[in-house]
């Protein structure tokens, strides 16, 4: 097209720094979607940018002052070329607003995540701007507290992709849902990711035809409770995660199909079903508990008590033989004693996660938590108590991990490791990472054009974090006739 030339002559320069969950991920990748439209092209070269974006996370305190420390690092960018525009997207965004621009006067724009598709005309207008013009777009709380909803922002924004943000070429992320309801008394989330929304299949499976055609062959669906999704149809069908899994099933080439993240209450029987009878769905389940005792998971509002979390488990491990579920703990939540962190250990231990992401808690501004119970558990508690629980996670994981040496997984093949070295005398073969059905690492050597294909591996060693071992067909591959 004739416009397109015009725009690739004078290309821009996009930086973009990406921090917090997968929806972040995804939202990134939208919005350079939207920005290459504009004749922006990525650079990793911060000081060749025409743009600075910075898309960000309130989950916890340190993933905000990582940006406004990143912030304070730019300055002299926007002092020595003015012209440069600056960016802050997503939960940080929303929850800060003006305040950013306060402790960053030279930010261009503040953009909250229900406000994306919003990124170009904002970023062209400041750039027109003769003068420094700061520019605020957020969700509005209604007059209830809640945050308005965003529902036009999945046909608009959801519908670009940009193929060069994924983590790999062949693995890409679709929104099923926007937002949260669960209002867990410590979490930020809902009230600057606004209310959840589903949305409608047909939507999501014809964005998972456009991926596959596109070569993706791993498909992780996103929402904050993904468990919850349902979606009512003018007809008065609701549809359900399962549909959306068994749906997705159907397209040939996808070869992998994962959710991501669970709420213990919504793990519903069909879901597990479908998870049992749909081969090419990942047998692994990310179900946070956040803590294993009674009191604090009433204090987070979280819904459930420990012994229907742990009926849930058995659900699981009963309905999907083979599967494996990972989980998110809280420590160091308001009132949160030595006897309670215990219980947490006792459900670690009783559990067998694959792997458990803790977290120091983090006082948030505008939750529940923060008003009514005081943050008072010392950090140097929440350090030991998390250094304590990770220490017992790791030692189940390793003691598991190892009873998948001699075995052979089927691994989606991610790309080159991160430590792999071409070595003197060097035989063909490359170390290659990627992961299993059930989302553990392996990596094990293998010849690069491997990268993108499911491979058999046999597993000869293994870490806590790490099946390592080789490519069941790599002599053979390594050395063609
Ligand atoms: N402090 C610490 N961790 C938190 N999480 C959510 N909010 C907080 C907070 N205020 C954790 C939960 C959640 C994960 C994404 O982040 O464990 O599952
Ligand atoms: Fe936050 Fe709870 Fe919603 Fe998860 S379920 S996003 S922890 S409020």
């Amino acid at each position: 097209m004739a416009e397109q030339g015009d725009v690739t002559a004078e290309k821009k320069k996009l930086y973009i720094e990406t921090v917090g969950c997968q929806m972040n991920l995804l939202d990134s990748e939208l919005v350079v979607a939207k920005l290459r439209h504009e004749g922006y092209e990525l650079t990793t070269d911060i000081n060749q940018a025409d743009a600075i974006l910075y898309n960000t996370c309130s989950v916890r305190q340190h993933a905000e002052d990582k940006i406004y420390s990143a912030l304070g690092r730019i300055k002299r960018i926007k002092e020595k070329r003015p012209e440069v525009k600056i960016g802050v997207l997503g939960c940080m965004a929303q929850k800060d607003q003006d305040q950013i621009f306060r402790r960053a006067p030279h930010v261009d724009i503040v953009v909250g995540p229900g406000q994306l598709a919003r990124v170009p005309d904002l970023l062209a207008s400041a750039r027109a701007a003769t003068s420094h013009s700061p520019q605020l777009a957020v969700s509005r709380a209604r007059n209830d507290g809640s945050l308005e909803t965003i529902t036009a922002s999945f046909a608009t924004y959801d519908a670009d992709r940009e193929p060069a943000m994924r983590p790999t070429p062949f693995q890409a992320f679709i929104r099923v849902m926007m937002g949260c309801d669960k209002f867990c008394t410590y979490c930020i989330v809902p009230s600057v990711r606004g209310p959840e929304q589903g949305r409608p299949p047909d939507a999501i499976l014809a964005e998972a035809q456009v991926l596959a055609d596109q070569g993706v062959k791993e498909i992780t669906l996103l929402g904050q409770t993904v468990n919850s999704y349902r979606f009512r149809h003018p007809d008065g069908r609701t549809s359900r995660l399962s549909d959306l899994l068994e749906a997705i099933h159907e397209i040939p080439s996808i070869e992998r199909i994962k959710f991501i993240t669970n709420f213990p209450n919504d793990m519903t029987d069909d879901l597990l079903q479908a998870v049992r009878d749909l081969p090419r769905v990942s047998r692994y389940l990310h179900v946070p508990a956040q803590s294993g005792c009674d009191e604090i998971l009433r204090k987070m509002k979280r819904m459930y008590t420990v012994a229907a979390y742990e009926e849930m488990l058995s659900r699981v491990h009963e309905t999907i033989p083979g599967v494996s579920v990972s989980s998110d703990f809280i420590v160091g939540f308001c009132g949160e004693t030595e006897e309670s962190f215990e219980r947490s250990v006792g459900l670690v231990e009783r559990s067998r996660f694959k792997n458990s992401f803790i977290f120091k808690y983090s006082a948030r501004e505008g939750t529940k938590a923060d008003r009514l119970h005081p943050d008072d558990v010392p950090e140097a508690v929440k350090k030991r108590r998390n250094n304590d629980l990770l220490a017992v996670q790791t030692a189940i994981s390793l003691e598991d991990n190892r009873r998948w040496i001699g075995r052979t997984v089927e691994v989606l093949v991610e790309g080159p490791s991160k430590s792999s070295v071409r070595r003197e005398g060097w035989d063909g073969l490359d170390q290659l990472t990627g992961r299993t059905s059930c989302d553990r690492i392996a990596v094990f050597d293998g010849p690069e054009r491997l990268i993108g294909r499911m491979v058999r591996v046999v597993v000869e060693d293994a870490s806590a974090v790490t099946l390592f071992g080789r490519a069941e067909t790599a002599e053979r591959v390594a050395t063609p006739a």
